[in-house]
């Protein structure tokens, strides 16, 4: 929410989310959308079902094509990857924003989520407009094994630990 807040995200605009399959890209399409913009997802070829189902209006498989050439320019694109795993990718990205656009990143500093976003998750998450998206679920004792899958970067959407009967932590979003 933060970095969809910074960059102004709002009715009618085009936003692309790039990393559109894990936590925060399932997030940040589901969220964009609700703000009224038309949303282009890149993930890879196995989950543009997902993130076409999650409302975004057109996917791009980032294994197959590069979305900075199709000759669509947006008014955000929100790198929801980072850690340099998506510098390359988005060398071109410049050349696919509309005049104003901006490209905003999940490496660009820590998201600080305002009461009101919270309030707004709350709201969206009752009303189910925002859908969490689990891929896996691990027992505390086997947080190991949860890491090192978390860490291989392709979880579609979150992994969620359960600790204790009926109650279970989820790996927060910050879209
Ligand atoms: N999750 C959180 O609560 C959280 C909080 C703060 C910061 N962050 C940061 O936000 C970033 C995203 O985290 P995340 O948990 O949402 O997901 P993640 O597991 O880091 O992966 C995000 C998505 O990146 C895609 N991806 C992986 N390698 C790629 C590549 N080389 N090129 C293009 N796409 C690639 C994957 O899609 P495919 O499987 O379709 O390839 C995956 O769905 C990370 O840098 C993380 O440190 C996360």
């Amino acid at each position: 929410m933060p970095f969809l807040r910074r960059a102004r995200v709002g009715s009618g605009q085009r936003v692309l989310v790039f990393g559109a399959s894990g936590a925060i890209g399932t997030s940040a399409v589901q969220l964009a959308r609700h703000f009224g913009a038309e949303v282009t997802g890149v993930c890879s070829g196995a989950n543009l079902e997902l993130v076409q189902s999650l409302g975004a209006t057109s996917v791009v498989d980032y294994t197959r094509e590069d979305f900075a050439k199709r000759g669509v320019r947006y008014d955000v694109v929100f790198d929801a990857v980072g850690k340099r795993k998506s510098a390359q990718a988005l060398l071109n990205s410049p050349t696919a924003l509309a005049p104003g656009g901006v490209v905003v990143s999940v490496d660009d500093g820590l998201a600080r989520p305002v009461p009101s976003d919270l309030a707004l998750l709350k709201e969206l998450a009752e009303s189910g407009e925002l859908r969490p998206v689990i891929d896996r679920t691990y027992p505390l004792e086997q947080m190991v094994e949860a890491h090192r899958y978390v860490d291989q970067g392709h979880k579609r959407g979150n992994v969620v630990i359960t600790v204790g009967q009926g109650d279970a932590y989820a790996q927060p979003s910050s879209a």
